[in-house]
């Protein structure tokens, strides 16, 4: 049995939402009809905005279903200091989802949500000891034989070339975290641009390790490194053994998603 998921990240609508691309991206999404439909994290550029939430409602309703969704830091509000730091997910939980440690068990498949977004910080992420005591008892309840996703906002490894942007706090530890709960694959976005690598490179002593896989911005003009000015999403499947992850990126002359990198790796027994 295979499993696929849609990994979609940091759509922000506001103004950087590029709506002719989140045209595409539903067009991408109904044809590829996945399983799952993931959307990592920054549904808003502000949170305070309610038009942006009207937005970004109004196309996710037309995405595939099921969704497993994450919020992200843009997610909280900037200037309402009152609810940023005692109501940070008012507006996601009204708009998006009300469940903020989403679990969701499919034949083959477990995902694992997780919030790193806090009314506290503006960019940087992390991981709370309730959320991290929430992935170990998730983990523990994933049925026996079923691969293990967790779904985060913020990134594990900042690629070359993209600048020092705020990862989740302490990634080495989440690294160990994960390998602990035997998760094989991590998705994330926040830095905007794609990459795929593996947590021993952070760790290179974890006797497990996870296939890391953060999507690019799939919807904005906030495209960083080598994919500024454009945007991506990934499509991942998941078979017994194999993991095959395609990276879809927006080509404008022809107004389509182009696959440019095709991923296998053989996961753990
Ligand atoms: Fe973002
Ligand atoms: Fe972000």
């Amino acid at each position: 049995m295979t499993i696929r998921l849609m990994h979609v990240s940091d759509v922000h609508a506001g103004p950087p939402f590029a709506a002719e691309v989140a045209a595409v991206v539903l067009r991408e999404a109904q044809t590829y009809a996945p399983d799952v439909f993931v959307v990592s994290g920054d549904f808003v550029q502000r949170a305070d905005e309610n038009a942006q939430w009207q937005t970004i409602t109004s196309w996710l309703a037309q995405t595939p279903q099921p969704r497993f969704v994450v919020p992200g830091n843009h997610d909280v509000p900037l200037y309402n200091v009152w609810d940023r730091l005692f109501n940070p997910y008012k507006q996601y939980t009204t708009h998006i989802s009300s469940d903020l440690m989403p679990v969701m068990h499919l034949a083959g498949v477990s995902l694992i949500g997780a919030n790193t977004a806090f009314g506290w910080t503006i960019d940087g992420g992390y991981l709370s000891p309730v959320q991290q005591a929430h992935i170990r008892s998730a983990a523990a309840s994933v049925p026996a034989g079923n691969r293990r996703v967790v779904v985060m906002h913020h990134h594990l490894v900042n690629p070359p070339g993209v600048g020092r942007r705020n990862r989740v706090a302490n990634p080495e530890a989440i690294a160990t975290l994960l390998d602990e709960c035997q998760i094989d694959v991590v998705m994330c976005g926040h830095i905007h641009v794609s990459y795929i690598g593996h947590t021993r490179d952070l760790v290179p002593t974890l006797p497990r390790g996870t296939i890391i896989c953060q999507a690019g911005t799939a919807t904005s003009h906030r495209g960083k490194g080598r994919e500024r000015h454009t945007c991506a999403f990934n499509t991942i499947e998941i078979s017994d053994s194999l993991l095959v992850i395609r990276r879809h990126v927006y080509d404008s002359r022809c107004q389509q998603f182009v696959v440019h990198v095709e991923h296998h790796e053989e996961l753990q027994a």
